[in-house]
């Protein structure tokens, strides 16, 4: 993949306000202490964070209509706290989706319906499209001007022109043969969520 993810960020950095989010890695840190006393152990080495290890990303500051990025495995994955408005178009799209249900989606038993997410406005998927890999950019604008007047809100990828709704969900006909992964994540209190750690994991 590269760092196309990276680049990609800087223009949406461009075009409207954007939040960094603020993540730290949890899991092996915890654990270490008594064999291995040196300070540098309490911090997962690189090698554990490509290895998957779990992240947390505070969500209290996204407000509605925005979207921040966190990372987890090297991987960009957005989040972004849908307004109800974004939510009640989401039903619209449905006609112009190549899968609106998302039954061939890569996303957990728990991610169900068309608001993919555990909360309804919040919604954490990869930022890698389904085509080649690029990020695609977050255009949550209904009738944004560079992207038309029917344009509902969603993720465009500049790389070749694929387009995704507000729960990540790809139009039929696009070079995207999937919609928007969905990791797996929980919520560890009503601000924090886990990114790496299933729902039920937590129960
Ligand atoms: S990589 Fe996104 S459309 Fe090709």
């Amino acid at each position: 993949m590269g760092d196309d993810w990276m680049s990609n960020d800087g223009v949406n950095n461009g075009r409207r306000r954007f939040l960094v989010a603020a993540t730290s890695v949890v899991g092996a840190a915890g654990v270490v202490g008594v064999a291995v006393p040196f300070v540098g152990s309490w911090f997962p080495s690189a090698r554990a964070k490509a290895a998957g290890a779990p992240v947390k990303v505070n969500v209290s500051k996204i407000e509605p209509g925005q979207q921040i990025v966190a990372e987890w495995r090297g991987q960009p994955v957005f989040i972004s706290r849908r307004t109800p408005e974004a939510l009640a178009l989401l039903e619209e799209m449905d006609s112009i989706l190549a899968d609106p249900d998302s039954k061939s989606a890569d996303q957990p038993d728990y991610i169900t319906g068309r608001n993919r997410s555990i909360r309804p406005e919040l919604l954490v998927v990869l930022g890698i499209c389904t085509h080649l890999g690029c990020s695609p950019l977050f255009k949550p604008q209904v009738g944004a001007v560079d992207m038309g007047a029917d344009w509902k809100g969603g993720y465009f990828c500049p790389c070749h022109g694929s387009h995704y709704d507000m729960s990540g969900r790809v139009f039929r006909n696009n070079p995207a043969p999937l919609n928007l992964p969905v990791p797996p994540h929980s919520y560890e209190s009503d601000d924090v969520i886990v990114i790496g750690v299933d729902q039920e994991e937590t129960a």
